[in-house]
């Protein structure tokens, strides 16, 4: 007898193999809404990100010491002593990046598509946490290598925790370990980031796939008039919608292995206390925010300013109460599609302004400083280079 009808008969005399089959079948040939598709993919490849980032991440864990003497070097040891450890390290590096776009990509999409209307406001509440959670990862995988940038990032990343109103001081130390940024800090960081957030993200996941499988995909039917998608319309989500999930899912891990071999991280110089590096800048994804704080100065502006950072988080989350439309095709939603419109076109125009403060650059032929602000100054001509000069 085979070893597949084996295993069969013994699980079949032991469980109600009928209804587990009935089950998996229903689920595996479930009918997605008629415009089901590319647009649609975006949620499973941030969970394949997932996937690959807890898979790298145990391998890294393997040689990874989460000490200020070791840290460093041992992830110098990963990516020159250990086989493939070079690859491994820089699928994770872009990989932390890349999960943070995917998710931010399926959020436009849901967004836009009026999918987190009632019924599926907490599908969209638990995606919002996602989203929360991940950044919070990128933020607390940062600092493991212990290098200069790292190091320092976190060192103004954390003092910001200090302008919360009231309890500032105390959330500084709290997530510090101590008034500085110290190896209490990376031994902080290091059990978030390997054992609370892995797992809160794995059960928020399947919570999050268990609303939206309750409820299947949105369609773009009015709120309280939409019908289930009858089993012979719609698309099959196996064969069909899997097939496409699969094609975007070998390009991406193409582009990652690409990314990885042509623009590797770097490891930089080990984390130094006493010396501080000229321009500390955060990884894209905070930059909004560290930008969008610069603008709010003094005591009071301060905390204005985190609460600016916050308010954002706080709408999102409750966007789907706030928002009372029936109407979910985009082209009946003008406020809100505008008003995504705004948030969004806002998050990225401070995001290039902090990417290029403190910066110099040609504009139309002339130089120009980028202040701390974002605001130019005209450094005068552009120098010429050496071989027009000559003619
Ligand atoms: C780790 C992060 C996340 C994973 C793995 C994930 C996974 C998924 C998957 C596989 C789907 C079904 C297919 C699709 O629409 O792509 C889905 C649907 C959905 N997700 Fe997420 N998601 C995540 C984060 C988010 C975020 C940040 C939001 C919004 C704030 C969100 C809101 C939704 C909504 C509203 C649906 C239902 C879509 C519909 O009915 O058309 N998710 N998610």
């Amino acid at each position: 007898m085979p070893e597949s009808g084996r295993l069969q008969r013994f699980f079949s005399a032991r469980f109600d193999m009928g209804a587990v089959r009935t089950f998996l079948d229903k689920q595996l040939h479930k009918r997605l809404p008629p415009h089901t598709g590319w647009l649609h993919v975006f949620g499973s490849l941030s969970l394949l990100l997932f996937i690959s980032q807890t898979i790298t991440g145990i391998l890294l864990l393997v040689y990874y010491r989460p000490t200020p003497e070791a840290a460093h070097s041992s992830i110098k040891y990963i990516t020159a002593q250990v086989n493939f450890g070079w690859l491994y390290r820089q699928v994770h590096a872009w990989g932390a990046s890349l999960m943070i776009l995917f998710v931010v990509l399926h959020m436009i999409r849901t967004y836009f598509s009026g999918a987190y209307k009632r019924p599926r406001e907490l599908t969209w509440v638990t995606g919002v946490l996602l989203f929360i959670l991940t950044i919070t990862f990128g933020f607390t995988g940062y600092l493991l290598p212990w290098n200069q940038i790292a190091y320092w990032a976190t060192t103004v990343g954390t003092e910001s925790a200090n302008k919360v109103p009231l309890i500032g001081g105390w959330l500084r130390y709290f997530l510090r370990g101590g008034e500085a940024v110290t190896g209490e800090t990376l031994s902080r960081f290091f059990v978030v980031h390997v054992i609370i957030l892995p797992w809160a993200v794995t059960g928020l996941i399947a919570l999050h796939l268990v609303l939206m499988r309750l409820n299947n995909l949105a369609t773009f039917e009015r709120v309280g008039e939409e019908k289930p998608t009858p089993p012979q319309a719609g698309i099959p989500f196996f064969p069909v919608h899997v097939a496409k999930e699969g094609v975007v899912a070998v390009l991406l891990i193409a582009v990652l292995v690409t990314l990885s071999v042509v623009a590797p991280w770097e490891i930089g110089e080990p984390a130094n206390a006493l010396s501080t590096p000229e321009h500390i800048k955060p990884e894209w994804y905070f930059l909004p925010s560290y930008q969008l704080l610069k603008y709010f100065e003094g005591p009071w502006g301060a905390v204005v300013g985190v609460i600016a950072c916050s308010f954002p988080f706080l709408i999102l989350i409750l966007w789907p109460f706030l928002d009372f439309g029936k109407e979910r095709h985009p082209r009946k939603r003008p406020w809100a599609v505008g008003f995504g419109l705004v948030g969004l076109f806002g998050a990225l125009f401070l995001g290039i302004l902090g990417h290029l403060s403190e910066t110099d650059m040609t504009l139309f032929g002339r130089r120009y400083h980028i202040d701390l602000l974002g605001w130019p100054h005209a450094l005068g001509e552009p120098p010429k280079d050496a071989p027009s000069a000559e003619h």
